[in-house]
């Protein structure tokens, strides 16, 4: 990124006061504290107030002819509607003035001036007389306006060493607006881009499930599940996108089981059974060549380990085994035992929870099913 101080022209730097200077200062680092576009921009009007010693001030940002209201002194209400925020560029021709040739526009007398009825509005509404509207510029490209100004009973006079201390201020706000427009920007993009992954995420666990004859959406059922689960044992929210990818996925590996095998009515041989153990390590596999998914890899991979060491693929033991595959595992096998499968019909979901409770110091870790019992419990008999 381009160095604001170097559109700041050295010369202009000399003319401004020391003690204006450090004034400046500490409005720059107020600036320099914080990517969030709207502290920035409340940063911005009340440095630029501040510095010119007025008690009125506006910021807007632009997007092609819409301006936006970013902050004001005095400060907007909390509940400021949005609606109110955008106006056309078209009625605003000062600003517009502005921002087509990147130079400040002063107003010396808004009483006598020749607005627009939507600046006269403004105007009236902020109770303005003397007012300095300062573009903010990146590169060349207009990317908002300060507007600052004096109220209805003082006319104001701008002093060059006032436009001067302005223009400075501008320069240094213009880099902070533009780094938390990117800022925000990359994060929409992100937020984007997640959740068409989990809608993906979710079409292939749809796909996996109807291959395992789950025409009701076991993945689906187990993931909400997993995450009321873990929820209650307060993991927090960063980790819990990461636990339902899992849960959604958890028997992707099975895509490397044989149909003779998946779908045998009856019980497996040893030889059988030996193949289906593969699906953790499939999985796996499969999802760690995904950086997105490496984080979700603990359910997939360790959801058939048991709390007695007894289990597969690696027969890890107590907590060894990643609470999320520890907190997967009681929600999978309690869906399982209450859903019809090609080789046994459907528990009842009291012979199932007996079943959870007598497992649990043996195949499950006692503390978390303490905690799905008592979930499990709240949730009614839908599930
Ligand atoms: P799944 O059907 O989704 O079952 C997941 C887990 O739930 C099983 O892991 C097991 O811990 C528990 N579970 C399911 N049904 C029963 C049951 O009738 N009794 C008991 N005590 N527990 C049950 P597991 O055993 O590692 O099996 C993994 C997968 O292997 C199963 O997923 C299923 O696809 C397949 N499988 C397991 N047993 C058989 C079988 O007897 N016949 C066939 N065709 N497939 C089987
Ligand atoms: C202001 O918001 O302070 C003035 C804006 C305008 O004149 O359009
Ligand atoms: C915005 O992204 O909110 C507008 C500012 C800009 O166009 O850089
Ligand atoms: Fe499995
Ligand atoms: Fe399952």
């Amino acid at each position: 990124m381009d160095s604001p101080l170097r559109s700041i022209d050295e010369r202009l730097l000399a003319t401004i006061p020391p003690s204006a200077l450090k004034t400046l200062l500490d409005a720059s680092i107020a600036l320099g504290s914080s990517l969030d576009l709207g502290e920035t921009l409340e940063r911005t009007v009340e440095g630029a107030t501040e510095l010119l010693r007025l008690d009125t001030g506006a910021v807007y940002t632009v997007d092609g002819e819409v301006l936006l209201l970013g902050a004001t002194v005095p400060a907007l209400p909390p509940d400021f509607p949005d609606e109110l925020r955008r106006a056309s560029i078209h009625d605003h021709p000062t600003i517009r003035r502005a921002l087509a040739t990147g130079t400040s526009v002063v107003v010396e007398d808004a009483l006598k001036a020749d607005f627009t009825p939507a600046e006269r509005a403004v105007v009236d509404a902020r109770d303005l007389r003397s007012v300095l509207y300062m573009p903010l510029m990146m590169r060349g490209e207009p990317i908002g306006v300060f507007i600052v100004g004096s109220s209805a009973g003082h006319r104001h006079h701008f002093a060059e060493a006032d436009m001067d201390l302005a223009r400075a201020f501008a320069a240094l706000a213009s880099a902070a607006v533009s780094n938390a427009c990117l800022m925000r920007r990359a994060r929409r993009a992100v937020d984007d881009l997640t959740r068409a992954y989990n809608s993906t995420i979710e079409g292939w666990s749809r796909v996996l499930d109807l291959r395992d004859h789950e025409t009701d959406r076991h993945s689906l059922r187990v993931a909400d599940l997993t995450v009321a689960l873990a929820r209650e044992m307060g993991i927090g929210e960063p980790a819990i996108g990461d636990l339902r990818r899992g849960a959604l996925l958890h028997d992707i590996g099975k895509i490397g089981v044989p149909d003779a095998i998946l779908n045998k009515p009856g019980a497996l041989t040893p030889k059988e059974r030996a193949v289906m153990e593969t699906h953790p390590t499939l999985a796996r596999e499969i999802l760690s060549t995904i950086d997105f998914l490496e984080p979700a890899l603990d359910i997939p991979y360790c959801h058939h380990e048991k709390w007695d060491g007894s289990g597969y693929p690696r027969g890890l033991k107590g907590q060894d085994i990643p609470l999320a595959a520890r907190l997967f595992a009681i929600v999978d096998v309690y869906d399982a035992l209450t859903s019809d499968r090609p080789y046994r019909a459907a528990w009842s979901r009291k012979a199932a929870i007996e079943f959870i409770r007598g497992q649990s110091g043996i195949h499950f870790d006692p503390t978390v099913v303490d905690v799905f019992l008592s979930v499990i419990g709240s949730r009614g008999s839908h599930i």
